[in-house]
């Protein structure tokens, strides 16, 4: 996805759009630019690869004007270089009057068919990018005599696929900004207009942002903005106040963002207990749903990458405690799979940002097929948590390291009272629903001991680090756990790793144990103990390199003597996979500190995934 923003003020306003980008580059960091409106002309500044690249550049020239728009980029059509970067210019005709600059975030279905119906009219084409034939349509109909308003919206009307726009006229002094598919809000104070692609953008710049709908337009002139919907109808912005302070991102004493989001989860998890916990009578506790808890004959659980990871291990919970079918489906796969949907009332959707596009479209199919949807989001006003019948939201606060750990321990406490939840309304006992709920309510603790492992995790990524293939192995609910190390791992050290079930080791993968492939064993004490510890010693039989994660009781009971070992605090088995998090996230982030891989920014990704 890519991050844009506009401000219109009264001030020159590089260094603030600048700032702006700042906020916004975990969304997206191939290439980034602005351009600013001074005196009917436009100036451009754009730069291939971090924000720092434009930065400086900004240091020899800022563009002049206190009009502006800028973008952030994770590249879809056209490979990440100056030359894509946006905004994306055009001028029909040579002349000023039709210049328009845009930013997109999203992407174009239909750009291929209009380049071509474009290129017939003889205009030329100067970047490889879909959102380009947005700026020539908008430049062909300011040609054309529209006004600006007029000349977007006829632009609107040819484009599919999902955007959203922010675009600069040289004509007069006037932002507009659209949404369709992509988030977009409109930030205002005092002298300051401003559009931005989440509230993290505009929180240092507006005192209140109001969030566009689909198919909103928005003009950026004057003193306050004028919102148009779908219809065309002009309609008051629903505003919402915001305090600078509680949305300022800093690492704080931390050295990336990544470290310290996995240290703020003691304290994230806690939040989101508090959200759905009931600490007297240690029972869930959740607003009522618009569905009946006690009546529902299948639970479908869909998510993409880490998030995906978590709904398998809710999938054990769902079943295991509250006896209720579960699927866990990838939704990349699950919106193409044609799934047969009978008997399944409830699909749960998990998504930190809420604007992945594989869970919203999966979200979609589902919702054609009549099965209510529950949103678990870490962004309330997301498309997804506005798409579906109920959301619920994490508490896990801003996550800006593109690799998701607090997001995904604060997924999985939710989705543990959630299976609480269901458990109840099933008629599990309240002795054994307290004693889950028990284990809940100290898994902030659980988390701050685990914490205090750091420099062991450090010593042993240190070896890890050096390897070029790893493996991590997990059983029961343990191993989506090891799915999320091996991709914590090959995600921000890339070094290729792979999850796998313990009890599928002597069907395959154990070929390709050698004396340089560590093996990550995920084994807490507990019922299937015996099973991973004997999946261990197979691999050390045979001449592997095993990190054993146990606790006391298990390292106490295993026989062999691996290459390295880490003892985890015990805790109940129930909680065990939100534990167990902790030293896969610790042990990704310091093998990539070790390799010195760019920990919350690695290549080719991007903090959500808002195209397909
Ligand atoms: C995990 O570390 C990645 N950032 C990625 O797999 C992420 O979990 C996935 O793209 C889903 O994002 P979402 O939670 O915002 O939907």
């Amino acid at each position: 996805m890519c991050g844009i923003i506009a401000i219109s003020s009264d001030k020159q306003v590089a260094a603030a759009l600048l700032a702006a980008l700042k906020q916004l580059e975990y969304r997206g960091y191939d290439s980034a630019g602005l351009a600013t409106l001074e005196k009917n002309k436009i100036h451009t500044a754009r730069a291939q690869g971090k924000l720092a690249a434009l930065e400086q550049k900004l240091k020899t020239r800022a563009p002049p004007g206190s009009t502006g728009i800028g973008h952030t980029r994770w590249a879809t059509h056209g490979r990440p270089s100056e030359q894509n970067a946006h905004p994306v210019i055009a001028e029909v005709g040579g002349k000023s009057e039709n210049a328009v600059a845009v930013v997109h975030n999203g992407i174009i279905e239909n750009h291929a068919k209009l380049k071509q119906e474009l290129a017939r009219q003889n205009l030329a084409f100067h970047t490889d990018t879909d959102t380009e034939v947005i700026a020539q349509l908008t430049s062909l109909n300011l040609a054309a005599g529209l006004p600006p308003l007029e000349a977007v919206t006829e632009t609107l009307k040819r484009l599919e696929g999902a955007f959203a726009l922010a675009f600069l006229f040289s004509r007069d002094d006037t932002v507009i900004g659209a949404r369709r598919g992509s988030p977009l809000a409109v930030g205002q104070s005092d002298n300051t207009l401003a559009l931005g692609s989440d509230v993290l953008a505009l929180a240092p710049i507006a005192r209140q942002i109001a969030y566009l709908e689909e198919g909103d337009i928005v003009v950026l002139s004057g003193d306050t903005p004028r919102l148009f919907n779908a219809a065309g109808e002009n309609i008051q912005p629903q505003w919402k106040a915001i305090s600078p302070s509680s949305l300022q991102i800093g690492k704080g004493q931390y050295q990336h963002f990544m470290q310290k989001e996995i240290y703020e989860q003691p304290a994230v998890v806690g939040e989101t207990l508090d959200s759905f916990l009931d600490p007297a009578r240690l029972r869930a506790s959740f607003p009522e749903f618009p569905f009946d808890t006690g009546s529902l004959r299948k639970v479908l659980l869909s998510a993409c990458g880490t998030a995906y990871y978590a709904t398998v291990a809710a999938q054990y919970w769902i079943e295991g405690v509250a006896g209720l079918p579960c699927s866990a489906e990838i939704a990349s796969e699950l919106r193409y799979r044609d799934p047969a949907l009978g008997g399944t009332d409830l699909a749960v959707f998990v998504s930190q940002s809420g604007e992945t596009m594989d869970t919203l479209e999966a979200a979609r199919m589902v919702a054609r097929a009549g099965v209510s949807r529950l949103a678990v989001v870490n962004q309330g006003e997301s498309t997804l948590a506005r798409e579906c019948e109920m959301s619920l939201l994490t508490r896990a606060g801003a996550e800006i390291g593109v690799a998701s750990t607090k997001a995904f321990t604060t997924q999985l406490a939710l989705l543990g009272c959630f299976a609480l939840e269901l458990a109840r309304a099933g008629g599990v006992s309240d002795e054994r629903l307290r004693a889950y709920g028990s284990a809940l309510m100290e898994l902030p603790s659980r988390l701050y001991e685990a914490l205090t492992l750091d420099e062991r995790v450090s010593a042993i990524a240190a070896d890890i680090s050096r390897a070029r293939h790893a493996l991590y192995l997990g059983r029961g609910a343990m191993y989506p756990l090891a799915l999320e190390g091996a991709l914590k791992l090959k995600e921000i050290s890339y070094i290729h790793a792979e999850g796998y079930p313990g009890g599928e080791m002597k069907h395959g993968p154990l070929a390709l144990v050698d004396d340089e492939m560590p093996v990550i064993v995920l084994a807490p004490s507990g019922p299937l103990f015996g099973k991973i510890a004997s999946n261990a010693e197979e691999v050390m039989a045979r001449g592997g390199r095993v990190l054993l994660i146990s606790d006391a009781e298990g390292l106490a009971s295993f026989g062999g003597e691996p290459e390295w070992v880490l003892e985890m605090p015990s805790c109940d088995v129930f909680v065990q996979p939100i534990l167990y998090a902790l030293p896969v996230q610790l042990l990704a982030y310091y093998a990539a500190c070790h390799r010195g891989t760019d920990v919350d920014q690695p290549r080719n990704l991007a903090k959500s995934v808002t195209v397909e």
